[in-house]
């Protein structure tokens, strides 16, 4: 067995990785040679051994597949899909134009995902701890308001008065359940949440897209912070093809807005620097 020079161990280990094993001729992802995976293993079961380490049952590589599916776009109203398409019109190449949207993703757009997923986590611990299921959702949510304010991530939404890929989604994850491919308990919580917000509030805060996602990243054991990323994931593919449309449609320099109309202003009256003393 040769020792090697030490300064030189430093350098190999300084990325120390157990993602991917890369050599002159070599390619193994998580151990699995990159020759066997191609044509056998999909995108969605890609990510999961990439992040996971394992490959993901067929259950759960569909459950997952559903929920990257269900979010890639929300058209050009979006902040991110709109920050595609004006960055496409300044002259940036896509990938410029995709890092400026996903930049945007954060806790009221898209990365609400993952205070969902905590908000969910928070509240099975409470009933593990022996909080019944209604009481730990009223101390949970009183937590989280203290901690983020009145609005309840995953929850609620400016257009659609119920958010049409919700249902769908929770209904994949009920049928799951059924199979045994997940054991349901974060529908049951998402459902709870829901219910306590529209008892407070006298009326529905419906679950909303990144509700619905996050009990499925729940129920298949993703901590919070991949919530955010794999959302990223997902809407990426909504924003390269808007970045894309707009680069075909042309257009310079698009502004938020139609250029006949100019944001009101409401500073300072018109002065001059003559009757400033
Ligand atoms: C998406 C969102 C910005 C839409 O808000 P909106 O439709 O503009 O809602 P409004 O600000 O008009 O609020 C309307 C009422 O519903 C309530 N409400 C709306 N969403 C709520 C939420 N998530 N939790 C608690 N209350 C909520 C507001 O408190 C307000 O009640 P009030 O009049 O008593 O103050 C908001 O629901 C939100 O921030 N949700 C959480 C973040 C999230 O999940 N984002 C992803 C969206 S897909």
């Amino acid at each position: 067995m040769s020792i090697k020079d030490p300064s030189r161990q430093l350098a190999e280990d300084w990325w120390e990785t157990r993602i991917i094993d890369m050599q002159p001729g070599v390619i193994r992802y998580r151990g699995y040679p990159v020759e066997e995976l191609i044509g056998n293993v999909g995108f969605a079961q890609m990510i999961w051994l990439m992040l996971r380490g394992e490959l993901p049952s067929r259950g759960q590589a569909d459950l997952l597949e559903a929920a990257l599916m269900a979010a890639v776009d929300h058209g050009p109203q979006a902040p991110s899909i709109a920050i595609a398409r004006m960055a496409t019109t300044c002259g940036v190449g896509l990938n410029s134009a995709m890092a400026s949207a996903v930049n945007v993703l954060g806790d009221v757009h898209g990365g609400a995902g993952e205070q969902a997923v905590e908000l969910y986590l928070d509240i099975a611990s409470r009933v593990d701890a022996g909080t019944a299921m209604a009481q730990a959702v009223e101390q949970a949510l009183d937590a989280f308001v203290d901690a983020h304010g009145k609005f309840i991530s995953g929850f609620g939404h400016r257009f659609h008065p119920v958010d049409p890929r919700t249902a769908p989604l929770l209904a994949l994850v009920d049928r799951a359940a059924t199979e045994g491919i997940v054991d349901g308990r974060f529908a049951m919580i998402g459902r709870a949440v829901e219910a306590c917000l529209e008892a407070r509030k006298g009326k529905r805060i419906p679950m909303n897209i990144d509700g619905a996602t996050a009990v499925i990243y729940a129920e298949l054991g993703f901590p919070p912070p991949l919530a955010r990323g794999l959302f990223c994931l997902s809407r990426s593919v909504g924003i390269l093809a808007h970045a894309w449309e707009q680069t075909q449609q042309g257009g310079r320099n698009k502004g938020p807005i139609p250029r006949q109309f100019i944001g009101s202003y409401s500073g300072h009256p018109p002065r001059s620097l003559k009757e400033t003393p």
